[in-house]
């Protein structure tokens, strides 16, 4: 959908359809002229109650040629003094959704005349393009219509504002692109595919030979399993500007990438399994905002890690029991084959520590446990960094990509002693949550690090108000606000 500004009044621009934002305990005040012209029939409809401005609440009415619009459509944002940037994310989402699946409605505007500074306009128009997408790609007959144009209705400059929303939706659409193809075609050569067709952006695929050389026998052992060769794929952004220039080392972002997790060995139940082509979710949310960041110019060096595998019980699969050496000379005890996120992690953290990077994020679909806890409403977040815990949550709050905090005692240390090896990849159910997390922990060393578990939000099977069905997309909006408000 093309965005455009036009300083335009309301009811003298030409469109399918009008958006106008209504707090709840406003109404139409700032629609007068929109209201006269159409015999007060919308002031009507609020006395009546038929809307109420409550929050994500749409309705729709058509104008019969008395303003320019065909049609107004009213958007609740709720009560004036609990205005925050979700909900109008949310409204948007409802009412470019409603208009996309109506007849007869291609070009829309929205109407900004209600818009005051606690509650930014941009989250609306946020809302209204993510929820706009639409996975298609397998579907004989795509009959589904789109939008053609948005036009935005405001005297102000919008230019960097719609650069920053085109590229976060187009990062967006690439991470949810990327988790809803299904394993058959999204395979770690895919995905190193993916990788390589980014503009601005160095990529080196490290071969299982090279992996092998480098000694990353975790990561290798989560690929033994299947035909599809792993691909640990190295992405490498360069910031523009004097800030840059001052960044002494790189912000590496590393994604769980495991194409498909059939558990391996230690297979999992067949109910729900086909879901497990979300696993690479991590990897495509570092995609997502790698793309969007250098779309961007931002001023940040970044690395990106993808460690591809497919998690298949084949002939040459790994076993419970065997014992594998990582990238940093600590060897582990594979217990359960299905706990094969942090052995590949294990080793992209090791990788990336070796660089001394000014921090590690790494954001996997790692537990079950994950959505025991939480839920689909916040990924867990662990660290060792309370300044990039800090920053972390900064972000977290300006996307309401919400993250909550667990804890890393040292004792959970003891759950993932290995009487045969210096570590074992489970713990047992118990805390298993953060028992994956403080394994990852061992790998970082002295980085700065942080690990997102975002296996419960990675993945709707509801639509939700800007989320519709299937991947959400989720990290890449919280990683580019985190690298946004970086400072060198
Ligand atoms: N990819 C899964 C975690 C997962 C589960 C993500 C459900 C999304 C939805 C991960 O590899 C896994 O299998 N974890 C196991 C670990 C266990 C064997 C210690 C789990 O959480 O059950
Ligand atoms: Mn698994
Ligand atoms: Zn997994």
């Amino acid at each position: 959908m093309k965005i455009a500004v036009r300083d335009a009044k309301d009811a003298d621009f030409s469109c399918d359809a009008l958006v106008l934002p209504v707090f709840e305990d406003e109404g139409l005040a700032p629609y007068g002229e929109i209201d006269r012209r159409l015999d007060n029939l919308p002031s009507k409809m609020m006395a009546d109650g038929e809307f109420r401005g409550r929050p994500a609440e749409v309705f729709l009415l058509h104008t019969y040629g008395k303003v320019k619009p065909s049609r107004v459509l009213f958007a609740g944002l709720g009560k004036k003094g609990e205005a925050s940037g979700e909900k109008a994310r949310r409204a948007g989402g409802k009412a470019a959704s409603y208009l996309r699946d109506l007849r007869g409605t291609n070009d829309i505007a929205l109407s900004t005349s209600n818009f005051s500074r606690t509650l930014p306009q941009e989250d609306f128009v946020e809302g209204m393009l993510l929820s706009l997408y639409r996975f298609g790609a397998y579907k004989k007959e795509e009959n589904e219509k789109g939008l053609r144009s948005l036009t935005v209705l405001s005297a102000q400059d919008w230019k960097e504002r719609i650069r920053w929303l085109e590229e976060v939706e187009a990062g967006t659409r690439l991470a949810r692109d990327l988790v809803n193809t299904p394993a058959n075609d999204l395979t770690p050569s895919a995905l190193a595919e993916a990788a390589l067709s980014l503009k601005k952006v160095k990529v080196k695929v490290i071969e299982k030979k090279e992996a092998e050389k480098l000694g990353m026998g975790a990561y290798l052992s989560v690929a033994r399993g299947s035909h599809e060769p792993p691909k640990f794929i190295v992405l490498t952004y360069e910031g523009q500007g004097e800030k840059a220039k001052n960044q002494k080392a790189p912000v590496v972002l590393i994604g769980k990438s495991i194409t498909f997790d059939s558990g391996g060995i230690s297979i999992k139940p067949g109910e729900g399994m086909e879901k497990m082509k979300y696993d690479m979710a991590g990897g495509a949310a570092v995609l997502g905002a790698m793309k969007a960041a250098s779309g961007l110019d931002m001023p940040v060096d970044v690395t990106g890690i993808l460690p591809a595998a497919e998690n298949l019980p084949g002939g040459s699969a790994s076993r419970p029991g065997d014992i594998v050496k990582t990238i940093t000379g600590k060897t582990v005890e594979i217990i359960n084959t299905d706990a094969e996120g942090r052995l590949a992690l294990a080793d992209a953290i090791g990788y990336a520590a070796r660089s001394n990077p000014k921090a590690i994020i790494d954001v996997a679909t790692l537990t079950g446990a994950c959505s025991i806890a939480l839920g689909n409403e916040a990924m867990a977040m662990m660290g060792n960094d309370e300044e990039l815990i800090g920053a972390i949550t900064a972000a977290s709050e300006e996307t309401n990509e919400r993250v909550w905090r667990m804890p890393l005692y040292d004792e959970y240390k003891e759950y993932i002693e290995s009487d045969a090896a210096d570590l074992k990849n489970t713990g047992g159910r118990s805390g298993s949550l953060v028992t994956a997390g403080y394994f990852l922990k061992e790998f970082a060393g002295n980085t700065p690090w942080v690990h997102l578990d975002i296996a419960s939000t990675a993945w709707t099977d509801k639509d939700k108000a800007y989320l519709p069905k299937g991947a959400t997309g989720i990290g890449v909006r919280l990683l580019l606000s985190f690298l946004k408000n970086l400072r060198a």
